[in-house]
């Protein structure tokens, strides 16, 4: 079967954490050549050096702050260096603290949309002004979250920031289409590290809530995460920009709790 990716560059920010690596797995795997960026050096050297041994001359590991539009300018600048001008972009960088909105202060409220929406705006204006002079139609997909739309205690910082990073995908899809660029998002539900599919006593409340709550059955992986970024980032999508794709097991359908039965009382 042909590569999905074949002769692509990839820029995948937070590269050294869970939805990042599994991404760069599975570009690797469809013929890309990857560059991870992130806030942690060491963690991104690692994982690059882990990758390399798999896909030997394939990858390259830059680190900043994504928050930080010189740090920003100079790690792209730094990726197309290694393996040249990067063509998809995928923003999987992010924080996620959860604090009720009556307790969380100012600070933790700026550093989440500095990190999860400025940062992601950075890279976005960054690789597409890049793009439009060297007239690259490439692909971003940023990572948002199924909490940019469905609200929980705690979270209020962080579904904004996700709520903003999805209109500013539409926004981005909008002013970028007409240079061939395309702009999409992905946006998950509860991806853990080793899957579920039964509640255990060892998980948190949340979490069996959660898989009570999925209609698939089990929590997700980060390959599932990696394989629509995938796609997205990919020409078999190369009619669809502005797309927010769900990718939640169906959690975010909507009360998946209920009955199902004809009499509710
Ligand atoms: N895991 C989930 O269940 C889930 C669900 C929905 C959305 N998401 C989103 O997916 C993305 C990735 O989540 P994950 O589970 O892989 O988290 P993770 O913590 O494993 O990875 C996030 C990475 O971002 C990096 N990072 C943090 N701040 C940074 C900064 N200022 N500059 C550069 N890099 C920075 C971290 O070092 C880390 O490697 C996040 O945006 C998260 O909000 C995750």
């Amino acid at each position: 079967m042909t590569q999905l990716l074949n002769g692509k560059v990839a820029l995948i920010t937070g590269g050294a954490g869970r939805l990042g690596r599994a991404t760069a797995e599975i570009f690797l795997r469809e013929g890309a050549s990857v560059v991870l960026a992130d806030i942690n050096a060491e963690s991104v050297r690692r994982v690059n050096g882990e990758l390399e041994k798999i896909y030997p001359g394939k990858l390259a590991a830059v680190s900043g702050d994504q928050s930080q539009p010189d740090d920003v300018v100079r790690f792209i600048s730094e990726a197309e260096q290694a393996l040249g001008l990067p063509d998809i972009l995928v923003n999987t960088h992010g924080i996620f603290p959860n604090c009720p909105l009556l307790e969380v202060s100012v600070e933790e409220w700026d550093s989440v949309f500095a990190v999860n929406t400025r940062g992601t705006m950075l890279t976005c204006q960054a690789i597409a002004r890049r793009w439009i002079d060297a007239g690259v139609k490439g692909s971003i997909v940023n990572i948002s979250s199924g909490a940019a739309r469905s609200g929980r205690p705690g979270g209020g910082h962080y579904s904004g920031s996700k709520a903003a990073v999805e209109i500013m995908t539409h926004i981005f899809a909008t002013e970028l289409g007409p240079h061939g660029i395309r702009v999409n998002a992905v946006a998950p539900g509860l991806v853990l590290d080793n899957v579920m599919t039964e509640e255990s006593d060892d998980a948190h409340p949340y979490v069996n809530l959660t898989l009570r709550g999925t209609p698939i059955g089990r929590t997700g992986s980060a390959g599932d995460i990696g394989e629509a970024v995938a796609f997205l980032a990919s020409g078999r999508s190369e009619w669809t920009t502005g797309a927010i794709l769900e990718v939640t097991g169906g959690t975010h359908c909507g009360r998946t709790h209920m009955p199902l039965t004809r009499q509710l009382r």
